[in-house]
């Protein structure tokens, strides 16, 4: 079986996410990584917060924490939140880890040895007041063209015309309102991406080829518009030191690089913090470089404005090194999921966080729907009614209802073990090829990254035992036949079986609860065969069960008006 590395997107340290983020990154990668783990691959899932940058710094400020106590509280929030998600991670790892200063520092020594990193002189703006300096959008002052007093010193957000932060009328910092602000020289690193961009186009024929559109189509286009030189370090005091021993000056003048030039080797440092804490595993290095990781299938989960970063200027990073470094071959982009087909927004309090959503419904409510609506080919737009239909007719309708009503009448009609009754007839050999069909549908669709697709399958299985039930009756055989009524009854149960086998990449905890319903103990199987699919006896009569509580409690009008209340309306 193959080797399958698997990251998401580093969710950024300064405040918990919004369902936006959850599923263009973590939750996708977590079904895609639950799948392949069931087939049996080796699969290492592997994601970390993403910690460093100038508004960490300002989000601890404003916290009224040093960066470092600021970091380490938020990691543990946003981890405990990802284990409420159900999100098996092999590793969730920190970019600010000791693992990745290390392969960040050796990166950077690689790509300086082969004359891809430059130092420059550049001039910036320094705030006496506030002992730094001043990234642009941090410089505020009134625009010279349309006299706007809030414009940022990058652009004006009135007029749109891109600024200078010079050119501003009154130019004061914006973390303190200070306008004791001077022009410095300072020096900075800058990677020399220009000079990388011909190898780059050429892995991206490549390499790119597979790609969904999305992805493939982004990462053209930043080719295209040319890949300019770009500074790497920044004045701050919250990153990865530049190393003393290549660049003694810069880090006496503690300069620290870029965070997005950190971020995408956390990857690889979460990989080594992972091995690290696991000493009897694989070395991380036979994941991420030379002929060892060969063998590797390397999948990137992401939302699309992060294409740019993963598809273009981490593999120049990573190529410049001259170095053996796996580059990903699969690259999973998604586009937005909007509320009410507007912008998810904290400071207007719309949208849900994933720490709300979490206290309002179980996990497993949230990573059906929005897998099932992942916006794969378009933007998604959020609903509560959307949701609620989708939640009360998929997850409590056509699944919750049926294993309930299957295991309470037969509890009531045979006991508690599974009834033997008539041997299969046509309609389970019916039954039992549909199944079989579905469920090769619902492998090709996860195989290929399909979300939205293999939800598809999995819900027509999930139809599939309803419309046979209704079919059979049972309720009405018993009358007649209690033979052909326990015989459809094993079969319903044998499907609930497979339901639980199958739909645990989706649903894991309520998918638990399913597989917990029989007392199989040698059961050990993670997948279900199509023999399997078709015969149906994997649960044979005389088994023993238990009808666990309802799945999925439906949610009522009175809930939605409460959610659209603490949530924002409908009005975008
Ligand atoms: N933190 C970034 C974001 O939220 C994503 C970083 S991905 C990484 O957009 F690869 F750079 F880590
Ligand atoms: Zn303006």
């Amino acid at each position: 079986m193959a080797r399958h590395l698997i990251t998401s997107a580093l969710p950024y340290i300064n405040g918990i996410k919004h369902l936006g983020n959850m599923v263009g990154s973590m939750l996708p990668a977590d079904v895609h990584a639950r799948y392949l783990r069931q087939r049996g691959h080796d699969v290492l899932y592997i994601c970390a917060t993403d910690e460093h940058g100038t508004p960490a710094e300002l989000a601890a400020k404003e916290a009224g924490l040093p960066v470092a106590d600021f970091c380490a509280q938020q990691h543990d929030a946003q981890k405990a939140i990802y284990d409420g998600f159900s999100l098996a991670f092999d590793y969730f790892g920190r970019s600010s880890s000791p693992q990745n200063v290390e392969i960040t520092q050796r990166i950077a020594r690689s790509l300086h040895a082969n004359g891809f990193i430059e130092e420059r002189a550049i001039r910036q703006v320094y705030s006496l007041a506030d002992e730094r300096f001043l990234p642009d959008r941090y410089i505020v002052g009134t625009c010279p063209h349309c006299g706007y007093d809030k414009a940022r010193g990058d652009q004006c957000e009135n007029c749109t015309r891109v600024l200078d932060p010079t050119d501003l009328i009154d130019a004061r910092s914006a973390i303190s309102g200070s306008s004791e602000l001077e022009v410095r020289e300072t020096k900075h690193l800058f990677l020399l991406q220009s000079k990388l961009a011909g190898e780059v186009e050429a892995w991206i024929d490549e390499a790119g080829r597979e790609w969904p559109t999305l992805a493939s189509s982004i990462a053209r286009k930043w080719l295209t518009e040319g890949l300019q030189d770009r500074a790497i370090t920044r004045d701050l005091e919250w990153g990865v030191p530049v190393p003393a021993d290549t660049w003694p000056e810069l880090a006496a003048d503690g300069k620290v690089f870029y965070v997005w030039f950190d971020a995408p080797i956390e990857y690889i440092g979460a990989t080594k913090e992972w091995a690290d804490h696991n000493p009897a595993e694989r070395d991380w290095q036979s994941w991420w470089y030379g002929a060892d990781a060969d063998g590797v299938q390397y999948t990137q989960f992401m939302a699309k404005d992060n294409v740019p970063f993963h598809t273009v200027m981490f593999p120049a990073t990573q190529l410049g090194t001259r170095e053996p470094w796996k580059r990903v071959d699969y690259v999973k982009a998604f586009n937005w999921l909007t509320y009410y087909g507007g912008k998810f927004s904290t400071s207007q309090k719309r949208g849900i966080f994933t720490d709300a959503a979490l206290e309002l419904l179980p996990a497993d409510y949230w990573r059906y729907f929005l897998i099932a609506n992942a916006p794969e080919s378009d933007d998604t737009s959020f609903t509560w009614e959307l949701f609620s239909a989708s939640v009360n007719k998929d997850l409590a309708d056509t699944l919750g209802n049926f294993v309930n009503r299957v295991l309470s009448f037969s509890r009531k009609r045979f006991g508690d073990d599974v009834p033997a009754g008539a041997a299969a007839g046509d309609a389970e050999r019916r039954l039992g090829e549909e199944v079989a069909g579905l469920l090769a549908e619902y492998e090709q669709q996860m195989d290929a990254l399909q979300f939205r697709k293999a939800a598809q399958a999995l819900r027509a299985l999930w139809s599939a035992g309803n419309v046979y039930l209704e079919e059979k009756a049972p309720w009405l055989e018993i009358k007649t036949d209690p033979d052909a009524a326990a015989l459809t009854l094993r079969t319903a149960m044998n499907l609930i079986h497979l339901y639980a086998v199958l739909s645990e990449p989706f649903v894991p905890a309520s998918a638990k609860v399913l597989r917990g319903v029989f007392d199989l103990p040698g059961d050990d199987r993670s997948w279900i065969t199509a023999e399997e699919a078709r015969a149906l006896d994997t649960v044979p009569a005389g088994t023993s069960f238990t009808v666990p509580p309802v799945l999925f409690a439906k949610i009522t009008e009175e809930d939605l008006e409460s959610y659209r209340e603490r949530f924002g309306g409908s009005e975008a």
